[in-house]
């Protein structure tokens, strides 16, 4: 069985985990002297948010150098000592692979204006639109062609038909899997390969599952993205990488997932993400995603709502334990496993498409600067005094001493699963011998168990066959 079936992942977003040199921004070294905690936890692997160059116009996600790291966040050398350092302690090390797109600053936009996509017309040659909003097309005001760019305008789209691009791009990944990397995750794949007519999106007939801007969610989006093309692109990734890990980042509805799965290992299960919480549609996303056997189940990350924002920290136990019992590779966020919810963000913004409030440091202790840093945090923590990884340590029924368990608890499960339909108010289903209920309601719920609790979220969580409110189980079923 490969490394990551049934891993889980630790996401760390670098600017926001640890500040080693006092300057308010996490480092490469601080994420090095905190490993410990994902020991702790008993996870499997880390994957990190771009450390490479960037002017931060999309916080690291426009890179200007693919293979350095960018001085705030240390340096090479540093990279190898967290390499090291994961390895010693048997974690796995994912690095974040922004292929659909570089930083406008990049050296290769002016080097090889031909390795990107413009406009064969004075303006923009059809009606695509960007995900952060508005057109698809920008002017260089250099040399007054027009550019494509999915995401912001300092993020200009590569043309993944060029055989340079690929051949870049593979060197970039052999680099990084020669200095000890296990994996990546790709970034935006579903939008790496346009229609070569660059033919216009037609209108939108059903609604996209996933949450979209205005003007995108008006098309349906059949030539600026998630084309048949995209995969030889994607092969050529698969050969440079070899074995290493690939976890898509494919912003499409799940029955999309299977052709990218014909070349990558996982892809994050965004219909989950989505999901309210509710049994109901919980169920829904998770049937069909359960079925492709390799989805990564992920609940949050550092571009939408905080966890305990979306779903309310009163279930946030039951949330943990769905999210660690579900069968395969687990992408926890930083942050969640001591229930960190959105802060306020900066005023100004740092990040235009308002996802500052996700990206609050990590809380460390109860000090006010909850431990991240010497110095003045880029953006403050939301609630150091009253979460913080120091107290939940301490206390064996914090949230974060219930994710050790679940992850510990996670290893007993039998491969195999199977939904339970129709249950009032509840997701469960069963592990081989053993039945997962989660109840995802504020009241009492008839609960398919009768074998003893083997892991739960609440004391004493099940009376009378009935489950507690906001409350998940695991029990050892007989025959
Ligand atoms: C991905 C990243 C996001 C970034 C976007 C463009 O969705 O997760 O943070 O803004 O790609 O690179």
């Amino acid at each position: 069985m490969p490394w990551w079936e049934q891993a889980v992942v630790y996401q760390i977003y670098p600017r926001s985990f640890q500040d080693s040199d006092g300057d308010g921004v996490g480092d490469l070294r601080g994420i090095t002297q905190r490993l410990d905690h994902l020991v702790w936890l008993g996870v499997d692997a880390f994957w990190l948010s771009p450390f490479y160059p960037s002017p931060l116009a999309d916080f690291g996600y426009d890179v200007s150098d693919y293979t350095s790291v960018d001085p705030q966040f240390g340096s090479l050398d540093d990279f190898d000592e967290l390499v090291a350092a994961a390895h010693e302690r048997g974690l796995r090390i994912l690095l974040d692979l922004i292929l659909c797109h570089t930083s406008i600053g990049h050296p290769w936009f002016r080097e090889h204006p031909d390795w990107y996509i413009w406009s064969p017309v004075d303006g923009p040659p059809n009606n695509w639109v960007s995900s952060f909003g508005g057109p698809a097309w920008s002017r260089d005001e250099e040399t007054g062609r027009w550019y494509l760019h999915s995401f912001y305008p300092e993020q200009p789209d590569l043309d993944w038909r060029n055989p340079e691009v690929v051949e870049a791009f593979q060197g970039v990944v052999r680099f990084w899997i020669d200095r000890g990397a296990d994996g990546f995750r790709l970034d935006a794949i579903d939008r790496l390969i346009k229609d070569d007519q660059l033919r216009d999106d037609p209108p939108a007939t059903d609604t996209f599952p996933l949450p979209l801007r205005e003007d995108a969610a008006k098309l349906q989006r059949l030539y600026s993205g998630n084309r048949p093309e995209a995969f030889d692109a994607l092969a050529s990734i698969r050969a440079a990488a070899g074995d290493a890990l690939l976890v898509g980042e494919v912003f499409q509805p799940t029955s999309e997932y299977p052709r990218y799965l014909e070349v990558l290992d996982l892809v994050f299960a965004f219909e989950f993400l989505f999901s309210p919480w509710k049994a109901k549609r919980l169920r829904a996303a998770v049937g069909p995603a359960a079925e492709l056997g390799r989805v990564a189940w992920v609940m949050s990350n550092h571009d939408f709502e905080r966890l305990a924002t979306r779903v309310g920290p009163e279930n946030l136990r039951a949330a943990a334990m769905l999210l660690l019992a579900l069968p395969g590779a687990a992408f926890v966020y930083q942050g969640d496993e001591i229930g960190l919810a959105n802060g306020p963000g900066a005023d100004p913004p740092f990040d235009r498409a308002g996802r500052d409030p996700m990206r609050h440091p990590m809380q460390w202790d109860a000090t006010p600067t909850g431990g991240f840093t010497s110095g003045e945090p880029w953006l403050p923590p939301v609630d150091p005094g009253e979460r913080n990884v120091e107290a939940q340590r301490d206390d064996p029924g914090s949230l974060m001493s219930l994710y050790r368990l679940l992850i510990e608890g996670r290893k007993l499960l039998g491969d195999g699963f199977r939904l339970l339909e129709g249950l009032e108010g509840l997701v469960s289903f069963a592990r081989r011998e053993h039945i997962v209920a989660i109840n995802a309601t504020a009241g009492s719920q008839a609960a398919p168990v009768t074998g003893p609790p083997e892991l739960t979220t609440h004391p004493d969580p099940l009376a009378d066959g009935l489950l507690a409110p906001h409350a998940g189980v695991v029990t050892r079923e007989s025959g």
